[in-house]
């Protein structure tokens, strides 16, 4: 199995209908249907904001610190089984506090869950500004969330995006990068390569989530290939959003060709049929990539996470192992 780093991963995007089940009878929950194969029915989207309506209304099921932790042990367990050596965990405390879920039930629950983990992999929380809430929410958010301040390592932007430009959430990213917190932010999965622009520049992010449509403005895709800009690409998502048609019509290749630092994610693998390396899968076997490029993605996941040199050393030698044990294999296998 290829070793990765998975730096787009939304840890409510991880609840599995089975978990979904379990925890709706736990809390006393009402569900729509508890027929797992009715509820992966209902996983047909039209849009990122259709996506985002059933996924705020799955996650009224999680309401305790035990309900945090199983959710992150159990997407743990699956990341291990995908070659995940670091993960870089988004987790989204409005859409909880919002439903009078204490923010310390979310904050304790996760980071017990990667303090107790037994797999190997080297995990730390992002916390995410849901944008459509506005950069005062977000700003009370991260107050909200400084008690904390020793669970999570950086801060990201998701949610809606048309109409919340990066620039809206200046003063908070300002006062997230004074605390000493690395960032991030979505910016070109369904808004204009503008958003990219404006992350880079008034926010200070040091990766773009998504950032696909930036290939529609060859003068940012120079800049970003030029400053070696990280961009957490999640392809089964895109196909799932409707981002891009199919999976033919993504992309990738083409940032590729364009040498951008691109990494290869999952987003929200229960939702979009696939954790990181069903996306590698499914990229390899669309454009059939060679293992060179498939390392160099994973080469490139290590360099851009957060995660201390040395580790990320020893990782990219696991990379080179990989493609050295691969010599003379069927590609495929
Ligand atoms: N985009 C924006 N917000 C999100 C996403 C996404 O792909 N996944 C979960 N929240
Ligand atoms: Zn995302």
């Amino acid at each position: 199995m290829l070793p990765v780093a998975e730096l787009h991963l939304h840890i409510e995007g991880t609840l599995e209908p089975e978990l979904l089940v379990t925890l709706a009878a736990r809390n006393g929950v009402p569900l729509p249907t508890t027929d797992l194969g009715e509820l992966r029915a209902r996983y047909r989207f039209a849009s990122l904001r259709s996506f985002l309506d059933l996924y705020y209304e799955s996650m009224r099921v999680l309401r305790t610190e035990q309900d945090f932790y199983d959710l992150a042990s159990a997407y743990l367990t699956r990341a291990k089984a995908a070659g995940v050596r670091r993960a870089e965990i988004f987790f989204d405390p409005q859409s909880h506090t919002g439903a009078g879920v204490p923010i310390e039930a979310v904050f304790t629950g996760l980071s017990a869950a990667l303090a107790d983990d037994d797999t190997g992999i080297s995990a730390d929380l992002v916390m995410c500004f849901l944008r459509d809430l506005g950069p005062d929410a977000a700003m009370d958010t991260l107050e909200a969330a400084l008690p904390f301040r020793e669970k999570f390592i950086g801060v990201g932007l998701d949610s809606t995006e048309i109409g919340y430009p990066p620039a809206l959430f200046r003063d908070v990213y300002r006062r997230a990068a004074a605390e000493g917190l690395r960032l991030v932010a979505h910016a070109a999965e369904e808004g204009p390569p503008d958003y990219v622009t404006e992350a880079l520049d008034v926010l200070g992010a040091e990766r773009i989530d998504h950032g696909v449509r930036s290939m529609e403005d060859p003068s940012l895709v120079a800049r970003l290939r030029d400053e070696r800009v990280p961009l957490t690409v999640c392809p089964l998502s895109n196909v799932a959003l409707r981002v891009v048609p199919t999976m033919r019509a993504h992309m990738l290749p083409a940032m590729l060709d364009a040498g951008l630092m691109v990494t290869v994610n999952s987003d929200d693998p229960a939702y979009f049929c696939g954790y990181v390396d069903d996306n590698f899968a499914a990229v390899r076997e669309e454009f059939g990539l060679p293992d060179e490029t498939l390392a160099g993605l994973a080469r490139n996941s290590f360099a851009a996470s957060f995660a201390p040199d040395l580790d990320k050393q020893k990782w990219k030698a696991e990379v080179d192992a990989w493609l050295t044990g691969r010599d003379g294999h069927d590609r495929m296998s």
